[in-house]
């Protein structure tokens, strides 16, 4: 049987399960604290991650991903649906878009990018051809479907590493690279995810235009408070995806 897994990122720190669980999962990378519980209607128990840490105390670059996803895996997660604060770098997607995210560019820094380090844990060359799982993917359309709920999808996100944001001519440069949203922690959450066989997929939230194409500098203030007016949508999406 599949299991669920949800790791929210900034703005769903904190979701409301039915009966739920706190359990820490030690992993060769470091503990990790995950929530077990029913997503609104469902009966089926899905694991919750927060990203961040329930208080958003840990920047993207220090999130330890390698843990994270180890956990999940050990905690039998064949499938993740991960959520993701982005601004936009493209007139096609909007302030407030929910986009399914197809492809990245990676322009992290000084991540921990594999758990096949030579050695004795082997060496992967792992495929990137599709680095988004489809059915998952297909689980959210459907979903979105039946609630109305717009979706785009398509879409190019460039990881950066944080977590300062980008300069203008850094946004200039991803536009001319293909870049549509901008973020900073699908890399290498996604990958590992893929190294691990498990099948993962991103909603991107459209938070803020990106530098240079705002007419004034972003703040975190300005990506918390767009994802207040999108959390709700969010959170109903991801419950409906789940049941699917
Ligand atoms: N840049 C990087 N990460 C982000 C942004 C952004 O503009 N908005 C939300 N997360």
């Amino acid at each position: 049987m599949s299991r669920l897994a949800l790791i929210g990122g900034t703005g769903l720190e904190n979701l409301s399960l039915q009966d739920y669980d706190q359990e820490t999962v030690q992993t060769p990378y470091g503990e990790v604290q995950v929530d077990l519980g029913r997503i609104g209607e469902s009966k089926k128990t899905i694991v919750f991650m927060s990203r961040h840490g329930k208080t958003h105390a840990t920047p993207p670059h220090l999130v330890n991903y390698r843990a994270n996803i180890w956990a999940l895996n050990e905690l039998g997660v064949t499938q993740i649906l991960a959520t993701a604060a982005v601004g936009s770098l493209s007139t096609r997607y909007k302030l407030g878009d929910l986009v399914l995210v197809e492809q990245f560019l990676d322009f992290t820094k000084s991540r921990p990018q594999t758990f096949y380090e030579g050695g004795d844990s082997g060496v992967l060359h792992v495929d990137m051809t599709e680095p988004y799982c489809h059915s998952v993917q297909d689980d959210i359309r459907r979903a979105a479907d039946k609630l109305g709920v717009a979706l785009k999808d398509g879409a190019t996100y460039v990881c950066t590493e944080g977590p300062r944001f980008e300069t203008p001519a850094e946004i200039k440069a991803y536009q001319m690279l293909g870049g549509d949203l901008v973020g900073m922690t699908s890399v290498p959450e996604v990958v590992l995810a893929k190294e691990l066989g498990m099948c993962y997929a991103t909603i991107a939230m459209v938070t803020n235009e990106a530098a240079g194409i705002a007419d004034h500098p972003l703040t975190h203030a300005e990506v918390l408070s767009s994802m207040k007016m999108m959390g709700k949508t969010v959170a109903m999406l991801v419950e409906e995806t789940f049941q699917m």
